[in-house]
């Protein structure tokens, strides 16, 4: 079977429904034809600031939202990425490869180093590419699914790979991205030009998995949206309502086509009603069974243990390959 790898950073409290729509749904679906790796990237997650016994929850948290989206422990390899020593020891080894005008260019760390300015940027989050690169690789991946704002990391992931190979012999294989076209950004309900991000600056745009369906259902009708009226598919004069419309779709696998149909002649107010009935059903056991499991955080943990097992035999594997590779001088 080819590999996949992908991951999210546990950074709130709960994911919102642009991770849910942009990335977990493709995991579900691929893990069946895959050799699939999800991690809960906390390593990354120390780029941003966190109180320390927060960012352990939240890794929880993240783990058991995977599980009640649907990736299977069972079938799938889902770990936190600390407990892989082996990716912060690729990283370094990366990192001496990776150029400092390159790391310079990922636009990520543009927003972010500009936003915090140069005394809040860390040298972790500048080398936050690399780190990312060293997940993929590790894991001699095939397939890398995102939604559109990591695909600039996943092209600099292909270009260490392809370095490291011609320069010391091939130790990896040379991932791709997978885009999935339709979702790959959602947009944030009150601001339809900025993408739906767990770190928005208001409350009131985020949809998140793990609000009471109340709340979301809430948001989406008060959802921005323009006083055109119909309900109608057009990115760049409807942002709002086409936004609307791809969430729709997204969670009831219906073509939007179909759905400006079913609301032709109706308002607003009746659309993001449907809406808000499908997100209400779609959340409502997924946020249930998130709960359930981190009832009982003593057997999240121990299944997370036992996924890191997995997930260390094949990275170390890797990293020894390229410890090798490199010249460093073998342990007895
Ligand atoms: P993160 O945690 O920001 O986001 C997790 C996944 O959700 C997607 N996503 C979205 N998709 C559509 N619309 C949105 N509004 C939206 N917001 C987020 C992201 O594209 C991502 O797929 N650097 C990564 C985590 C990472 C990783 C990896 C991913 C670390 N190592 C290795 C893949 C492979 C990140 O911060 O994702």
């Amino acid at each position: 079977k080819p590999r996949l790898y992908s991951g999210m950073q546990p950074s709130a409290d709960s994911l919102q429904i642009g991770n849910y729509i942009g990335a977990l749904l493709q995991w579900r679906d691929l893990q069946q034809s895959y050799e699939a790796f999800f991690s809960v990237v906390d390593l990354h997650a120390l780029t941003q600031p966190n109180d320390p016994a927060e960012l352990r929850e939240k890794t929880r948290r993240t783990a058991a939202q995977y599980i009640a989206a649907g990736i299977e422990p069972s079938k799938s390899t889902l770990y936190v990425q600390s407990h892989v020593r082996a990716h912060a020891e690729l990283a370094w080894i990366l990192s001496t490869i990776t150029g400092f005008g390159e790391a310079g260019r990922m636009t990520q760390f543009k927003d972010k180093s500009q936003r915090f300015g140069a005394d809040a940027t860390s040298v972790g989050l500048f080398t936050y590419p690399v780190l990312m690169a060293a997940d993929i690789l590790l894991y001699q991946t095939d397939i890398v699914p995102v939604g559109d704002d990591q695909k600039q990391h996943v092209e600099l992931t292909r270009d260490l790979a392809e370095r490291f190979n011609s320069r010391y012999g091939t130790a990896f294989t040379v991932p791709m991205p997978v885009i999935q076209k339709d979702t790959a950004r959602i947009y944030d309900l009150q601001n339809p030009a900025a993408k739906m991000s767990k770190s928005a600056e208001s409350d009131a745009g985020v949809l998140w998995l793990l609000d009471d369906p109340a709340v979301s259902a809430k948001k989406i009708m008060r959802a921005v949206t323009d006083s055109d009226g119909t309900v109608r598919y057009d990115r760049d004069e409807k942002p709002g309502v086409s936004n609307l419309l791809v969430i729709y779709a997204a969670l009831t696998g219906r073509q939007i086509p179909a759905i400006e149909d079913e609301y032709a002649g109706r308002g607003y107010g009746d659309f993001k009603k449907g809406l808000a009935e499908v997100v209400v059903e779609e959340f409502g056991p997924v946020r249930q069974r998130a709960l359930d499991l981190l009832a009982d955080p003593a057997e999240l943990d121990r299944l997370l243990a036992m996924n890191a097992a997995k997930a260390d035999a094949v990275a170390d594997a890797t990293l020894a390959d390229v410890y090798d590779k490199v010249g460093l001088l073998r342990r007895l």
